[in-house]
């Protein structure tokens, strides 16, 4: 018996749904890919990149990793970065955090969690740079406010990186979003940080996110 069958007969399914809706649809898709966008997400389960914002296979470029987190030396990240950038050609890069996750909570509890706790460091430099605000707040805040003060932390890294700069360079239009994923409601907002030029660079960390 064939293991995990029931995930292969929801993909012929599938299959046979995006056909009839769209008959020749894999055919086409086949023939290569132009997504507009590159999306770096959380790898949660409950976040599923294309469906959260209505989007077909072919539009939307993805990498995700625990708490969707840019580090300059994630040769993983680079090379989704340089290859949506420079050979795709993509117009937008969505940073897109939610609250509630894992790896933010996890990053402001002392206890160890393994050989994740090197990832989740970079988090806690965040919390460390932000302490007085964040100690102001009560737990539940304070856990809202990391996950979008991780957002607008990686949209500051992205824009540093040399894949981006050289794309403004080249005159190649480029923006940098971050947004929050709200998973009690299945809502996206916008943390107001779009950077798409390298005369903003210093804006993302003047930006006032608020807590409504
Ligand atoms: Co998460």
């Amino acid at each position: 018996m064939k293991l995990l069958q029931h995930l292969f007969e929801n993909n012929h399914r599938w299959v046979e749904e995006v056909e009839t809706e769209n008959p020749g649809f894999f055919q086409r898709l086949a023939q290569g890919q132009s997504p507009e966008y590159l999306w770096i997400g959380c790898s949660d389960s409950r976040i599923p990149a294309n469906e959260v914002v209505g989007l077909m296979p072919g539009e939307l470029f993805v990498h995700r990793n625990v708490a969707n987190l840019v580090i300059h030396t994630d040769m993983s990240l680079l090379s989704v970065l340089q290859y949506a950038v420079e050979v795709l050609q993509v117009k937008h890069v969505i940073i897109c955090g939610h609250y509630g996750c894992g790896g933010v909570m996890g990053a402001m509890k002392g206890e160890s969690l393994g050989l994740i706790d090197n990832w989740l460091r970079f988090i806690k430099d965040i919390y460390h740079r932000n302490e007085e605000l964040l100690d102001s707040l009560d737990e539940q805040h304070k856990a809202d406010r990391l996950c979008e003060l991780n957002v607008i932390q990686q949209v500051a890294n992205l824009v540093h990186t040399t894949i981006v700069q050289d794309a403004w360079q080249r005159g190649q239009n480029l923006a940098v979003h971050g947004w929050i994923y709200d998973i009690k409601d299945g809502k996206l907002r916008d943390l107001n940080v779009c950077i798409s030029a390298p005369e903003q660079l210093n804006e993302v960390y003047r930006m006032d996110v608020r807590i409504d």
